[in-house]
């Protein structure tokens, strides 16, 4: 088979890592890839959200399957575009990738299907929005309805925050269009986890627990950020609690994007908040979680294409996922400044000393190879993770190759995996 990967970050590197290894598979190309990708699969030089440019290349090629990583070519309708031309594309159609792409249209759904959330209010007026703070009271959160690059959240602790809020998004436009419409909700407690399923529309097909490190400084403090950082399995997530998700959330939401009209296929990614051993929707994301993707997909033992194909098909077979007994860690290492703006073309040094460590695999995401050396090009530049017997182990192995590593400003938090530990698992 000929695989398209689309993206260029750490989620499709390891996506691409997963999906050569595959017997089914002949050739691999990523679109845009970056310089680790490109050991392993041919880079093509068009952006992720260039459907145009993707659809040609893949009927070109004759691609058999295209994989589709990150939710901006997803929101843009990449898998309606791909279908109506007859090619065969993991993800789900825009009028599914709503889920994420407009936190309204979760809200009502969640709503609508009795899945447990936070109690929300959508407005698409300033006054009403303030108002209804001010009677709520703080802490509040407030969140821009569309896509913002995961910018578009604001866990307010006062109502004068909440307001100001309300006002970034909704007059002074910080995220364009995204906020025309604003959802304020309640602000719910308790610990985060990210929770994946496949799905061809109808069968579902549960991933091993994970968790994100969003938060840039140690003990989850600072402004939020993409993820520095994930685990594998994550124990907030108990065999009891795996089973009220699939229960209370996940198969509602199937059911219910299939009633609606818009039947969800691809992977469904559960933002999840646990408190007192029940679950609640935090968001929908249409795609996998990155960094999430790194420590699931090394600890994957089986073939992830088969599983690609029949969620693309509609017609998923499968019915459990092999894992590997280890457990996962993968630590970020970020450009020095980042989230905020931070300083590029830094050499990195190093890479080829991790990669002689056994059971540890650097995956790149913002890097790109300039006069023979790999440099920093984005915020988050590497996802360096460690396999091991157990958690513990994990976080050494992958704390062992971020000290080889460095460039001028690297940062990265020296206390990812430490919930994990601290519940004795
Ligand atoms: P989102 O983009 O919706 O995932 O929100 C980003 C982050 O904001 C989440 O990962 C949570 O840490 C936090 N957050 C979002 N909604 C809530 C809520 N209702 N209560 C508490 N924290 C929240
Ligand atoms: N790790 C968070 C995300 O992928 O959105």
């Amino acid at each position: 088979m000929k695989i398209l990967v689309v993206g260029g970050g750490g989620r499709e590197h390891a996506l691409v890592w997963k999906i050569a290894q595959s017997p089914l598979v002949a050739r691999v190309w990523c679109a845009p890839g970056n310089p680790g990708i490109a050991q392993l699969a041919e880079c093509v030089d068009i952006a992720a959200d260039d459907l145009e440019g993707l659809l040609t290349f893949a009927v070109e090629q004759d691609i058999d399957l295209t994989v589709v990583g990150p939710e901006a070519p997803l929101t843009l309708g990449i898998v309606d575009r791909f279908r109506a031309a007859g090619l065969t594309i993991f993800g789900p159609t825009q009028a599914a990738a709503r889920l994420e792409g407009s936190k309204g249209f979760s809200k009502d759904l969640m709503a609508k299907y009795g899945i447990p959330t936070a109690a929300y209010r959508r407005f698409s007026d300033r006054d009403e929005a303030v108002a209804y703070i001010r009677a709520q009271g703080a802490p509040i959160v407030v969140k821009a309805d569309g896509l913002a690059a995961g910018k578009g959240v604001v866990v307010a602790t006062g109502i004068d925050e909440a307001v100001a809020a309300v006002d970034a998004i909704m007059v002074d436009g910080a995220f364009g269009a995204a906020g025309a419409e604003v959802v304020v909700e309640e602000f719910m407690d308790g610990e985060e986890a990210s929770f994946f399923v496949f799905t061809d529309g109808t069968n579902i097909l549960p991933l091993a627990s994970a968790q994100d490190h969003k938060r840039i400084f140690d003990g989850d403090r600072g402004p939020n950020t993409g993820g520095m950082g994930a685990y594998s399995p994550a124990p907030v997530v108990t065999a009891e609690i795996h089973r009220k998700i699939l229960e209370t959330i996940v198969r509602p939401t199937i059911v219910g994007m299939a009633r609606e009209g818009c039947p969800y296929a691809g992977i469904l990614y559960v933002g999840l908040m646990i408190a007192q051993g029940k679950a609640r929707v935090v968001e929908y994301n249409a795609r996998f979680g990155d960094p999430e993707a790194q420590p699931l997909i090394m600890r994957l033992k089986s073939d992830i294409v088969p599983v690609l194909l029949g969620c693309a098909r509609g017609e998923m077979r499968q019915t459990e996922l092999e894992w590997h007994d280890k457990a996962a860690v993968c630590v970020v290492m970020a450009s020095g400044g980042y989230p905020g703006p931070y300083e590029k073309g830094f050499a990195i040094s190093g890479l080829d000393e991790a990669a002689k460590i056994e059971d540890l695999f650097v995956f790149h995401a913002g890097t790109a190879a300039r006069d023979g050396q790999i440099v920093n090009t984005g915020g988050r530049v590497l996802g360096v993770t460690g396999l091991g017997a157990t958690v513990a182990e994990a976080i050494a192995k992958a704390y062992q190759g971020v000290e080889r590593i460095s460039w001028q400003g690297a940062r990265y938090r020296r206390d990812i995996g430490r919930k994990a530990l601290n519940r004795n698992v």
